[in-house]
């Protein structure tokens, strides 16, 4: 991606979305997919799969660790599962591109079995603390060779006999979850991960669906997840809704684009996922939920939205994992508000692809809306966003995708500096957006 030159976007005033949509499939559960079903036995069958850049990468990486993972011509992906002690050491670098959640969980699967990997991603990944999965997974048996502050580029030599650890996450994130649960798959015992504030659920449930022995109990208000190691996982077969934090762009542009109605179809609604819908309604924003339904595992319904005046709120800092990737979208949401919005517990926000509070305050600001923040908090004031203002995206597809919305429904247009990294989650994004009677296009088009 960094090879090819940046793709500057321009964004202006639309006259109101219509259209009956799907967003791709979900990138947690599509990680997780390929990765699960490289460790198990047989294969594994995937409908879905997000094909973007990050998720490829992840792919490109279980195929280098001996367990193919291909698409068909059918479209279904299928991966040849090794078993959980099967992976072995690849011949070429693993090239994670932008994406903490391939790199992190690959690095919890390969922890406990004997290989050497050399793992690099893009820039943006190689700024980003690997020290948070390399900490407990040193305690596994696992050896590394890092970059200056324990960051990417870095050598993983997985434990030759590894014990089994009980570890209390000391950061909300789902990705340390992964790793330590993903390094119990090939650790003999009980290996246990204490959760203090719930994230993302899908490792728990996903591992549970590939037959991992695997319990979830509450004490003292905290998750304990527990791990028996080393028991064969079977392959399946698994079909990704799709993809909540997607479906967010499209969903925020309908809302805030006055004379829009839309349908964003098979959406998953996985509790740990919902926190923006639930922030959005606390707004007025108008948004319906239709056949409910479960499917792989996970409630999945279709969302029916129509443009709202919304009103800002504050949005405490018990939601945040449940919504950590929406806040630059609901940042936009909440320009376009009347009053101000009010979001606490970012600091997550500031080791994301960017960070994430440093760059949305930056476009909000280069687009005359008004801001004031902390380091873990963030305020908008609302009232429309004038616009004008080219936006710096730092290699980051959230930014990116949340500037080209605002310019949908800003006084004049909205520019980004670069659209290339769209591509690590939502390579369909603009054509999908403009069909809807967006007007994104290169900033010489009319
Ligand atoms: C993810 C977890 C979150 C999220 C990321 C995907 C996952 O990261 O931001 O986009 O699939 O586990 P953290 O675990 O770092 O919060």
């Amino acid at each position: 991606m960094e090879d090819l030159p940046p793709a500057p976007l321009i964004s202006r005033k639309a006259s109101g979305l219509r259209g009956h949509i799907h967003v791709p499939g979900d990138k947690s559960m599509s990680h997780r997919a390929l990765m699960f079903g490289a460790v198990a036995v047989g294969e594994t069958r995937i409908t879905g799969l997000l094909e973007a850049d990050d998720v490829l990468n992840t792919a490109k990486a279980m195929t280098a660790l001996g367990a193919c993972a291909a698409r068909g011509l059918d479209g279904v992906w299928r991966v040849e599962g090794v078993g959980v002690a099967g992976l072995r050491s690849p011949e070429t670098l693993l090239d994670f591109g932008n994406s903490g959640t391939g790199v992190r969980l690959a690095m919890g699967l390969m922890a406990t079995t004997p290989l050497t990997a050399r793992c690099v991603g893009d820039a943006s990944l190689s700024r980003r603390p690997m020290g948070r999965v390399t900490a407990p997974l040193e305690l596994f048996g696992t050896r590394f060779e890092t970059a200056e502050g324990g960051r990417l580029p870095l050598i993983l030599y997985g434990a030759r006999d590894p014990v089994p650890v009980t570890y209390t996450l000391p950061v909300a994130s789902a990705q340390v979850k992964s790793a330590v649960l993903l390094a119990g798959l090939n650790t003999p015992g009980v290996t246990t991960v204490i959760e203090p504030t719930p994230t993302r659920d899908h490792t728990e449930r996903m591992l549970a669906g590939f037959g991992a022995k695997l319990s979830v109990t509450e004490k003292d208000g905290a998750r304990h997840i527990a791990l028996e190691g080393q028991h064969e996982l079977k392959a399946q077969a698994i079909d990704i809704p799709g993809d909540p934090s997607s479906a967010a762009f499209p969903l925020v542009a309908a809302l805030v684009t006055p004379g829009s109605a839309i349908v964003i179809a098979n959406i998953m609604l996985n509790p740990t996922r919902i926190g923006l819908i639930e922030t959005l309604l606390d707004m007025g924003a108008d948004i319906k939920i239709e056949n409910r339904r479960l499917s792989g595992g996970e409630e999945v319904g279709d969302l029916h939205v129509r443009y709202s005046r919304l009103r800002g709120v504050r949005v405490p800092a018990a939601r945040a994992p449940s919504m950590i990737d929406e806040y630059p979208i609901l940042s936009v949401a909440a320009s376009f508000a009347e009053g101000t919005t009010r979001m606490e517990g970012l600091e997550e926000l500031r080791v994301k692809e960017s960070d994430r509070l440093a760059a949305v305050e930056a476009g909000l600001q280069a687009n005359g809306v008004m801001t004031s923040s902390g380091r873990d908090w963030l305020e908008v004031s609302g009232g429309g966003a004038p616009g004008g203002g080219k936006v710096t995206t730092h290699m980051d597809h959230r930014i990116a995708m949340s500037f080209l919305v605002m310019g949908l429904a800003a006084r004049i247009y909205t520019a980004i500096d670069d659209s290339r990294f769209i591509a690590t989650s939502f390579p369909a994004f603009i054509g999908l957006i403009n069909r809807m009677g967006g007007r994104i296009g290169p900033p010489e088009s009319k």
